[in-house]
Formats: C-alpha cells, structure tokens, sequence
C-alpha cells in the first residue's frame, strides 16, 4: 500500500512534497489511469462511468447480481495541495479489495473501489459522487464555480459528454452501501489523542461569486474622494465578513478564497472586483441565516462605497448525517484492532454527503499532524494510515457479512 501511495504521490507532486491535480488536467487524468493500470495488473476488473468515476471491481462469487459495496474517495487535489487528501482513501480502498481477493474470501457483495470525478470543486464540486447518486442538476452545470470554459474543456480533455453524464446514475437497489477512509483535515483527533474518526455527519457549505463593479479610473489623476474603488469595497466586505462569523455564527466558517481585481494594473483604479466566497455550518437553517448574513454584508459594502453588486450561487451542498449502522461498524472494526476511536463532526466536504443520499455511508478519519491540509505540508503518520485502512477492510467485511 506503502509503494502504491508513493507512486500516485509522484502525479502532479510539487516541489514542497504536495501534489497539484486539479480535477481533469493533465496530472488527474495521468493518476487515475495509474489506478486502472495497477487494478489491472492485479486481476481485478476494472471500467470508468459515463461521469469519469474510475473502478475497480471485485465481484461476489455468489451472485452476479450481488449489491455493490462501494470503497471509495477521489484523486482530484485542490491546486497545491496535500499527498493525502482523496488519494489515501483510494489506495486503501484498492488495498481492501487486494486483501479479499488474496484470501479468497467469497462475499455476498461485489466490492467496488472507486474514484469520484472532481470531488474538490475546481470545477463543479463532488461531480461524479453526485452523478452516482442522480442529484447532479442542470443548474450546477450552468453555473459551476470553476467557470463553464474549465468545465467544459476539463470534459473535453477526458473524453466526456456534459449531456451523458447522469448515465452514471447507479439504482440505490444496486448498492449495499458506501464506506471512505479519509485524513481529518483538521485537529480534533491529534488533539484528543484518539486514532480513529468515526464521522457523524459533515457540514453543509455554498459557494458564490460576487462582483463588485466600480469605475476603473487613471490611478494618478483621480482624487481619492471620487473613486469607486471595486477592490476596496471587497477587501471591506471580506473584513465585515470575517468579523460577522466570528460574532454572530459559533461553528461556521466563510472564506474568501479568491479575489480577482480587474484590469489589474500598478497605475488603474479597479474597476471590478470577483470575490469567491464560501460558507459552511453543520446546521441546515443555520446555513440559511450565514448565507442571508453575509450577502447582507456584501450589500453594505457595495453601498459603501458606491459600487454595483451580483451575487451568483456556484454551488449549494446540505450538511448531511451518516449512518448509524455504518458508525457502528466502524467502531467494532477499531475495536477489534484495539484503536481508540473519537466521534465528531467533518468539517470538509465529502463525496459522502452525496452517497448518502441513496446508500447507507459512512467515513473513517485517520488524524492530521497538526489539523494541516490543502496544503503541501499536510501530513498523516504512515502507521495511522494503515490503521484506517484496516478498519475500512473490517468495516467493509461486518457491512458485507451483514454483521
Ligand atoms: O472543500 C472541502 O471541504 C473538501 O476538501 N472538498
Ligand atoms: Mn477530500
Ligand atoms: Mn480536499
């Protein structure tokens, strides 16, 4: 599993020990046709859905009809970011299979490794999981927040159809359930000492992108009274924004991840300003208040300083609970491993939240030396890493033996 995560590691890896493989460029597309290859290579049936969800399968020796269970994460990486995030739990989960097939254990299963296209929104946020699930709407297809262009040419340079890819919609009747080894990406399980994550739920988050529009004007002539400055009325709003979370909404969080000031010279006032802005809380109508809070402030500052605002909604994901039954089984399998285990709440998106929509799912968290992801100095110990994948094969094993 070891030569397995360092090989993917090599795709997209950056100098600072990170990799950078934003969904279908070059260093995606390169790293999930090393997962085929190496699925292959090891006997195991392999195939890529109409969404670009790249499997591996083992089958049930009972039944040809047997459910699915799914093992999966994805191998898309935020740019510059973490070795672990996604590609860990798609390692392990090839590494579940490997192990059943070795022992020659015949499930009432199918056992499907797979790789979920575009999991981290670079350009429409958990793509292929939402595609399996058949919640991929028309609209976050219009509007994605990584812009039509990258979507469109991402779809483009791997070989697929915008209008085929809800073709990969799978019959809820046709899965038995789905199960993701992942890293924290936080600091609750270094912090509390435990080794594994048993996931109760993960948050709810939406994504917009405002524009705030001013006038661009000769940086030199204009007096500083008869600016409409678009970047200062952002910069104002990601201010305002920060300090209305940290007030108003305990266990939220917004970010402005992104600020693109137009035309963007040394020598011009900027006459427009694209802010991307996330929110997220665990709590449904809570989401609605911080959403409501924060286009609130936005409007304030475009009052401010005299600049016209749009506000367009780039994505829109619910918190969502995790099963108790899955939990469960997550926790015997630490506990025949002799693991300690913490429950809590994931604050990351997941390709969970979109499975467990139509199957019965579940996470498992290894820690995160000091809470640090998307970023390259993200790191997990390798022996918490095989501690997550052993208890992804016994979780797996209890849900296939219906225990
Ligand atoms: O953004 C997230 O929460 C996840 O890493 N996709
Ligand atoms: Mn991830
Ligand atoms: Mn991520």
């Amino acid at each position: 599993m070891r030569a397995d995560f360092d090989a993917l590691a090599a795709f997209g890896a950056t100098p600072k020990g990170g990799v950078s493989r934003p969904s279908l460029g070059e260093a995606h597309l390169a790293a999930r046709a090393w997962f085929l290859r190496r699925s292959q290579e090891a006997g195991l049936e392999t195939r890529v859905d109409a969404a670009g969800n790249h499997s591996a399968i083992l089958r049930s020796g009972r039944s040809a009809a047997a459910p699915t269970l799914l093992l999966g994460s994805h191998l898309d990486s935020v740019p510059d970011g973490g070795r672990y995030d996604g590609a860990l739990g798609v390692v392990a989960a090839l590494h579940v299979l490997l192990a059943v097939q070795k022992a020659g254990a015949d499930l009432s299963v199918a056992l499907e490794a797979i790789d979920f296209t575009d999991e981290e929104g670079t350009l429409v946020g958990l793509l292929g999981s939402e595609a399996v699930a058949g919640t991929l709407t028309a609209e976050s297809l219009r509007a994605p927040r990584g812009g039509r262009e990258a979507l469109l040419a991402g779809l483009e340079l791997a070989g697929l159809h915008e209008e085929r890819l809800a073709e990969a919609r799978r019959e809820p009747a046709s899965l038995a359930g789905y199960l993701e080894l992942h890293i924290e990406q936080g600091p609750r399980l270094e912090q509390e000492g435990a080794q594994i994550g048993v996931v109760t739920g993960i948050v709810g988050a939406r994504s917009f992108s405002l524009v705030f529009r001013g006038a661009a004007r000769h940086a030199g002539t204009t007096p500083m009274g008869a600016r409409r400055d678009a970047g200062l009325g952002a910069a104002a709003f990601a201010v305002a924004a920060n300090a209305v979370v940290a007030r108003d909404f305990p266990g939220c969080v917004a970010t402005v991840g992104d600020l693109r000031l137009e035309p963007g010279a040394f020598n011009v006032v900027p006459g427009s300003a694209r802010v991307a802005l996330e929110l997220r809380s665990p709590d449904a109508v809570q989401l609605d208040e911080l959403e409501s809070a924060l286009l609130g402030e936005a409007g304030l500052a475009a009052e401010q300083h005299a600049l016209g605002l749009e506000a367009i909604p780039v994505g829109s994901w619910e918190p969502t609970a995790l099963d108790p039954g899955v939990r469960a089984a997550i926790r015997r399998a630490a506990a025949a491993l002799g693991l300690s285990t913490l429950e809590l709440v994931s604050g990351a998106g997941h390709d969970a939240q979109a499975l467990a929509g139509v199957t019965r799912s579940g996470m498992i968290f290894v820690p995160s030396v000091a809470g640090i992801s998307h970023d390259a100095g993200e790191h997990t110990r390798w022996e918490d890493c095989v501690h997550g994948a052993d208890a992804l094969l016994g979780a797996a094993l209890a849900l296939a033996l219906g225990e």
